[in-house]
């Protein structure tokens, strides 16, 4: 059922009983979150009382789905929108008691160390997760055995030369961040602590992304140009799941080296040339 002239997009059948304005009224990025954490959830292990991370949640409405959809306890986390906001909408929704905003930088968490059963990240792992050590340092919070998924915009494929001509004009520095399904699975893997469930991309993803961009950026002519230009060539939506194994061994992470000064001389004998 069409309700106030935005469409439901039947691909996502529980976003689709989201009312439209509670979903416009928390968007947070480009992309409609709540379609991207209903593919992303189809491809993992998610149940009611497990612990969950939303990272880079923006204003939390992937977190109340979580909540809402699978019974998931969600630590809703993310940098650039402050807590209150997101605490009023996660109030309104009536999931305060399981769905709890935090404000913290993705690369410093305040969380214990395998404290989460699970991790996802929506539209968001771009920002600090290519970074070669993240792999190693998000893992330490999920328990052994338990798995991080995220989903989001990126590459069907990496590009073999430069930007294509058609996405030129769209292009700008930080989309160098986009990447493709087969870039995050082997990112992961050499990690060497997660082992990669699925890597892939949504079918169709241009498609919803473009439908999307009209209801919620319809002035945004640079991207649609882009995105309808390129046609499923190049851009669209990339997930990515894995575990951390029972068995991987994860460096402590460095906070800090105690070192005792000891004093010595500060050039040979004959060169002393100070004053
Ligand atoms: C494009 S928005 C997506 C937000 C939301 N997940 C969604 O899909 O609507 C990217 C989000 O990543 C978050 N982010 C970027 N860098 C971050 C960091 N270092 N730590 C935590 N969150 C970060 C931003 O705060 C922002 O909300």
């Amino acid at each position: 059922m069409a309700q106030e002239g935005q469409p439901v997009n039947e691909r996502f059948p529980r976003s689709s009983a989201y009312h439209p304005d509670w979903v416009l009224a928390a968007v947070s990025g480009g992309a409609n979150s709540l379609w991207l954490t209903e593919w992303l959830v189809e491809a993992m292990d998610l149940h009611s009382g497990m612990r969950g991370l939303d990272l880079g949640c923006g204003r939390g409405a992937s977190s109340i789905f979580l909540h809402r959809e699978l019974g998931v306890q969600v630590w809703a986390t993310d940098l650039w929108f402050g807590a209150d906001e997101r605490l009023a909408r996660i109030r309104d929704a009536g999931v305060e008691h399981s769905v709890f905003p935090i404000h913290a930088d993705a690369r410093a968490l305040p969380f214990a160390a395998g404290f989460f059963d699970a991790i996802v990240s929506i539209d968001s792992f771009v920002y600090y997760g290519t970074d070669d050590l993240y792999a190693s340092y998000l893992a330490r919070f999920v328990e052994p055995g338990g798995q991080i998924g995220i989903a989001g915009s990126g590459l069907l494929s990496e590009f073999a030369g430069p930007v294509p001509e058609h996405l030129a004009a769209w292009w700008e520095p930080s989309l160098a961040c986009l990447h493709s399904a087969a870039w995050w699975r082997r990112h992961w893997e050499r990690s060497g602590v997660l082992a990669v469930e699925v890597a892939d991309t949504m079918p169709d993803g241009w498609r919803h992304w473009l439908e999307w961009q009209h209801v919620v950026a319809p002035d945004n002519t640079a991207e649609i140009d882009a995105v309808r230009t390129d046609a499923g060539r190049h851009l669209g939506y990339v997930r990515a799941v894995a575990r951390r194994p029972e068995a991987a061994v994860l460096d402590e992470p460095i906070t800090t080296i105690p070192v005792e000064y000891t004093m010595a001389p500060l050039t040979r004998p004959g060169h002393d040339d100070a004053g």
